[in-house]
């Protein structure tokens, strides 16, 4: 089957043919999902609207309409082609989705604009230009989100923001996404009919910050309770969002039961089989182990059916559910018999209500518990769903992707799926050679299943550079040039472009963004971290380059000052440096202490300190980098303020002690104006002056000590405060980096950085994609609380 995907026509008519070289041989099943049902007019309307809040004005320079019959294959289409006459862009798209994409489309590569997370760069050229092609997308679908997203980046935002987000959805491609917001209203009347107090509710649901670990079974009641407010908040933002999506065509995939329940459920069902949770990431007893159902337990189908109903008659369905029942726990029995009944146990909670139901699992499990799940047990597990039935998401298919090992998920569909962030922590990272080969081999690889393409990040509003690559590549029948690719970004994003910028970003580009190692990189960088004197910096990038990058940011300032998103950009990479320029210094202060060299060691501490208030002050130049914009959105979700001091203190625990006693504290960091300030700084300082006492006294320095003390004196303090925060800028960026260039470009301490670069070591161990993932962990890596997801 030879497929003309996409045609495109210049001006004299020519028609050039890019022909996908592999026939691929998607079973009739595949193409029997559920679709959208709203009708052309709603779709169009709903596109038209996204044009004008992106455009204004300009948005009467396209004419966009939808019209579901010129999708080829199923698959979203659009045409978009001038009319000389009018001067006007016609748009048209098989659906308010694919109307949106043609736009951007037609935007980012014919009009040179940007639209992204940190800001658009809208300037259209005077006369629109020529255009007249036909493309549709590649695969069924273009995926979004991680379960956590919803916690790390989501949480406080009201509908303004999401409509921006689903609008940016739209105008990606993006045509299937979760809608998760509200559903703890839907599980309080669940749980009513069953007979829990309102008190056991109450110890049950977590705070808004911690909803997507209560909803996997990992913890319970931390940071709550939930006021009935959040509830009613939360179901009418949820009816926004579903309507926006499905206006333009975008499926929806609402959360079904995956057997998690509270704990109040072993009182009042004492004698049905159910599991206590094992511990996660030493959660006390008050914040952990709610129980498992067992799937195979009358009472799972019980209660997963009243869910579905209560939700379906609360928010209609588009007929896709995401469940994930064993996520970071592994089953109770290897039993192939029993892998294969749970399975089909789970799929029949959720079809005995929806028959046309179509399971979404996050293949997270595939991954974290490699070992456990080889191949017999996988192959049990998703073939005890009808094929086609059951959709997974290879969810870190750019670093450690399953469908080899896993035979393309024995024929279930799948999507390929870019993991990219944990936590939304900041730094520097990304992995573009892989993406760039990652997508075009499992698509045309022997009995590929594969039907989309996803990205599931943890949090956004970080490099949106890969994610901007990951989405171009969605409609390319091959692999771009990386070189001309990254070219063409930096030109978009800023509207203009410097041969000093274009250098920069080649070095990040083959540094920073080639990441292709299997160690896991989580965004805990020195200066983030608890202090001890035994962090150990790493690279798979050279810090010489990136310090070039560095360079080129600063000498292009002159020209691009006036682009925000430049602004943006040279403050991260500012940030970056310096936090690199940190991780010098600090291996420099634990050398002078090591060696009793008390006035190295003070040179080295004032500096460190130093390095901080900078990184603190070029952060509050730009409104990306606030902790003030973060509690007051928060805090903005309030009523009442007992909601407010709950969601400020929610705000504030996430990004640092994550837990109580800092269960996995500074997994989800921030390098925040104000973080920086008023918690990074105050615990080194607290470190370093127990270090200088232990020099001045030659007493040894007690760890142990200096953990008790600062968690009372530092973190803690810092989670129950509540002092308020700028959020708007301070400063000007270009000012700011330029004299932080000045003084931090020429130290010697970059030289310190060369031992810890270690490319050919690390770097360049093979991704294995056909046989068991071994993850390695290097001591200075381990951290007794590892992660996830
Ligand atoms: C939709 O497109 C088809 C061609 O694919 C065309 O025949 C039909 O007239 C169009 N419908 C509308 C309402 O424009
Ligand atoms: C563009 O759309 C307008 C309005 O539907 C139509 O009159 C015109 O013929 C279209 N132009 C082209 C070139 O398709
Ligand atoms: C809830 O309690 C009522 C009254 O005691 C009882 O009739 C009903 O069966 C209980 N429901 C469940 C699901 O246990
Ligand atoms: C509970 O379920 C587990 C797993 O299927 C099984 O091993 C155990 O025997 C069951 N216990 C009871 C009391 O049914
Ligand atoms: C698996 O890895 C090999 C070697 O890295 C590569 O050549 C091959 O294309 C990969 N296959 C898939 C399906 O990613
Ligand atoms: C592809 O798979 C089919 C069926 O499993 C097999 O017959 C064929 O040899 C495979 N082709 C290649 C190139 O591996
Ligand atoms: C990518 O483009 C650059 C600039 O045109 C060229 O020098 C380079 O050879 C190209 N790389 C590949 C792999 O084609
Ligand atoms: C990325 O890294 C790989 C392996 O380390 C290397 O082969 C490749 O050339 C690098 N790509 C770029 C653009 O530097
Ligand atoms: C790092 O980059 C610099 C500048 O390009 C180069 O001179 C140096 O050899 C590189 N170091 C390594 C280890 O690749
Ligand atoms: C270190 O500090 C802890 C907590 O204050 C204390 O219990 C312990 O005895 C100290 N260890 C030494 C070797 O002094
Ligand atoms: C902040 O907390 C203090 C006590 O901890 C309280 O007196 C004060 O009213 C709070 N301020 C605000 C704005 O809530
Ligand atoms: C760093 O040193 C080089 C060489 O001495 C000099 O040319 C450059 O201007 C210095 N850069 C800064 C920012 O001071």
């Amino acid at each position: 089957m030879k497929i003309c995907r996409i045609c495109v026509m210049i001006s004299m008519c020519t028609c050039v043919l890019f022909i996908l070289p592999v026939s691929l041989a998607i079973s009739p099943h595949m193409n029997n999902f559920p679709v959208s049902t709203t009708s052309d007019d709603a779709q169009t309307a709903a596109a038209k609207a996204v044009a004008q809040r992106l455009l204004n004005i300009k948005a009467a320079l396209f004419i966009i309409k939808v019209n579901k019959t010129i999708s080829h294959d199923n698959k979203d289409t659009f045409q978009v082609v001038k009319d000389t006459a009018t001067g006007k862009v016609n748009i048209t798209g098989s659906s308010g989705v694919s109307a949106c994409w043609g736009l951007h489309h037609y935007l980012k590569h014919y009009c040179n604009c940007h639209i992204s997370w940190d800001g658009d760069q809208l300037l259209l050229p005077e006369e629109l230009p020529d255009i007249s092609i036909s493309v549709s997308a590649l695969d069924l679908y273009r995926y979004y989100q991680n379960v956590v997203t919803t916690s790390y980046s989501f949480v406080w935002w009201d509908w303004n923001r999401w409509q921006r987000e689903i609008d940016w959805m739209a105008l990606n491609g993006i045509n299937m996404a979760l809608a998760f917001t509200g559903q703890e209203a839907i599980w309080e009347r669940v749980y009513l009919k069953l007979n829990l107090t309102q008190k056991d509710i109450e110890e049950h649901f977590c705070g808004p910050a911690f909803l997507a670990w209560c909803r996997m079974g990992n913890i319970r009641g931390w940071g709550g309770p939930l006021l009935s407010d959040w509830h009613l908040n939360s179901l009418q933002l949820q009816h926004n969002i579903l309507q926006s999506m499905r206006d333009l065509g975008i499926l929806t995939i609402l959360p079904a039961f995956a057997g998690h329940v509270p704990k109040a459920f072993k009182r009042i069902f004492p004698d049905v089989n159910m599991t206590r949770m094992n511990t996660w990431n030493e959660f006390l007893d008050r914040y952990c182990c709610p129980y498992l159902l067992e799937p195979t337990e009358p009472l799972f189908r019980r209660v997963g059916n009243m869910f579905i109903t209560e939700l379906i008659a609360e928010f209609g369905t588009d007929h896709f559910y995401n469940c994930d029942t064993f996520n970071e726990m592994v089953p109770q029995s290897e039993d192939l018999v029993y892998l294969r009944n749970v399975g089909a146990a789970i799929f029949e909670a959720i079809s005995y209500v929806d028959p046309q139901a179509i399971w979404l699992l996050q293949g997270w499990l595939f991954v974290n518990e490699a070992t456990f799940w080889n191949q017999n047990r996988v192959q049990a597990f998703v073939t005890s769903v009808p094929l086609g039935r059951m959709i997974v998401l290879d969810l870190q298919s750019e670093l450690i992707p399953q469908y080899g090992r896993l035979d393309s998920y024995f024929g279930q569909p799948f999507i390929w799926c870019m993991l990219h962030n944990f936590g939304g922590t900041l730094g520097l990272y990304g992995a573009a050679e892989n993406i760039n080969s990652g997508i075009f081999n499992a698509r045309s690889m022997n009995g590929s299943t594969m039907v989309g393409i996803g990205l599931t990040p943890e949090g956004i509003n970080q490099n949106y550079v890969v994610y901007d690559l990951v989405l171009d590549l969605t409609w390319r029948t091959e692999p771009v040039n990386l070189t001309l690719w990254f070219s063409s970004y930096v030109h978009r994003r800023y509207g203009h472009t410097t041969a000093d910028v274009d250098k920069a970003w080649q070095f990040l580009k083959s540094g920073v963004y080639n990441f292709t190692g299997l160690r896991r990189v989580r965004g805990k960088y020195i200066i983030c971290r608890r202090p001890t004197l035994r962090l150990k910096p790493w690279y798979w990038y050279n810090t010489t380059e990136l310090k070039l990058a560095w360079d080129g940011f600063v000498s292009a300032a002159s020209e691009l000052s006036s682009s925000p998103l430049f602004q943006h950009d040279l403050v991260d990479v500012t940030r970056q440096a310096l936090q690199v320029l940190g991780d010098g210094l600090y291996t420099q202060i634990v050398r002078g202490f090591q060696k009793k060299n008390l006035p190295f060691y003070q040179e080295n501490v004032d500096l460190f300190l130093q390095l901080l208030e900078d990184i603190n002050e070029i952060l509050g130049t730009n409104n990306q980098f606030l902790l003030g914009v973060w509690l007051n959105s928060a805090k903005r979700r309030a009523t009442y303020s007992v909601e407010r001091i709950i969601y400020e203190f929610n705000a504030r625990n996430q990004i640092t002690l994550w837990g109580p006693l800092g269960e996995i504290r500074d997994y989800a960091t921030k390098q925040w104006s104000g973080v920086v300030s008023d918690y990074y700084y105050p615990r080194w300082e607290l470190f370093f002056d127990f270090l200088r006492l232990s020099l001045i006294t030659k007493t040894p320095f007690n760890q142990t000590h200096f953990a008790i003390r600062v968690f009372e004196t530092v973190e803690e303090p810092f989670t129950l405060d509540n002092s308020s925060y700028p959020d708007a800028p301070q400063g000007n960026s270009v000012e700011v980096a330029r004299r932080l260039h000045s003084f931090w470009r020429n130290s010697s301490v970059w030289s310190e950085l060369v031992k810890f670069m270690e490319p050919s070591r690390v770097n360049q161990e093979p991704i294995s994609n056909n046989s068991e993932i071994e993850i390695k962990i290097s001591e200075e890596d381990f951290e007794p609380h590892v992660i996830l997801v």
